[in-house]
């Protein structure tokens, strides 16, 4: 028999696999054998997003795990997120739609508003980042989700999505949506692992039943100058030494220590296994508070001013 995930409750009673397969950077032509190898290795929670670009492939392969009699639809649990291009109430709802047809599904478990920040539709049309990697100066944006979330509000009435959440929203920006949003949020998914230990924002989040969702929760594959990759820390790796398990495995269990979600992603078969096999250890008080106290670190960032 596969084993599955344990689950954790949403605020709309839904329940969510600790453990997802994230799909950022699953390139074309491998995330649908990705997600059908991890569909077999006990997978249930997917986490997607308009804007990666995959979604078409990844909605072929859920049609064929159906079709095989893999799973069904209501074994899984299904996330995407609306892109800064599509906060405007028309676009939002015709970018949703739009998933939905990719992934071929009636309905999404959870949608997300996938950052604070509202481009404009001729904007992102333009490439996000210039050559050397800055954000494309010809696109402005403001802080701007209200509207979104209403609508978000509304295709939850509606059934288009059963929970729906945020995603990467700070402490204040979570307070300025609740000020008079209908729906509390059931996510907050955000950049999580031990070098960005977001323990405010953690705290915050729990105190209003929100779900925290850990993405790059390895640590981040985007390289940063002068880091040692998390997975290369001698920390981590001590740590996995005293646990006899791999440096993934053991962040991805500080991760689940936690009380939260954690999407990595992997279109390796082996390495998406070892990353679903982490809950028959644990790591003592003590090893979680070295992985606590290492350095901090942000990788992921999209437009200036957003985290300060
Ligand atoms: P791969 O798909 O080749 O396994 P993210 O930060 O978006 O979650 O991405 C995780 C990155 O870490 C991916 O590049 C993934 O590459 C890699 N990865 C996933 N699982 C492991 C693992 N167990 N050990 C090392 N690297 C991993």
């Amino acid at each position: 028999m596969t084993t599955l995930s344990p689950t954790l409750d949403l605020n709309t009673g839904a329940k969510i696999p600790v453990v997802g397969l994230g799909t950022w950077q699953a390139g074309k032509g491998e995330v649908g054998a990705a997600v059908k190898a991890a569909i077999k290795a006990g997978y249930r929670h997917f986490d997607c997003a308009e804007i990666y670009g995959n979604e078409a492939e990844i909605g072929e392969a859920f049609k064929s795990a159906f079709d095989e009699g893999l799973v069904k639809r209501e074994e899984l649990f299904i996330t995407s997120k609306v892109f800064n291009n599509h906060h405007q109430p028309e676009r939002a709802v015709k970018a949703i739609h739009n998933t939905l047809k990719n992934l071929q599904i009636p309905y999404l478990d959870l949608s997300l508003i996938h950052w604070p920040i509202k481009f404009e539709e001729e904007q992102i049309a333009q490439p996000l980042r210039t050559p050397e990697g800055k954000l494309n100066p010809a696109i402005t944006w403001s802080f701007d989700f209200k509207e979104t979330w209403k609508t978000l509000e509304e295709l939850q009435k509606q059934g288009l999505a059963k929970s729906i959440g945020v995603s990467n929203f700070t402490v204040k920006q979570l307070e300025e949506l609740l000020a008079d949003a209908q729906v509390v949020p059931a996510v907050n998914q955000v950049e999580f692992h031990p070098y960005l230990f977001q323990a405010e924002l953690l705290n915050y989040c729990t105190s209003k039943g929100i779900v925290l969702t850990a993405y790059s929760p390895l640590g981040s594959t985007v390289s940063s100058e002068g880091v040692v990759p998390l997975l290369e820390n001698e920390v981590v790796k001590d740590i996995a030494a005293e646990v006899g398990r791999s440096a993934a495995q053991v962040v991805l269990r500080w991760g689940v220590q936690k009380h939260i979600t954690v999407i990595p992603k992997s279109s390796n078969e082996e390495r998406l296994r070892a990353n679903f096999a982490i809950f028959d250890f644990e790591l003592s008080p003590e090893q979680v508070a070295r992985l606590d106290s290492l350095p901090q670190h942000r990788f992921i960032r999209l437009v200036p001013g957003h985290f300060e």
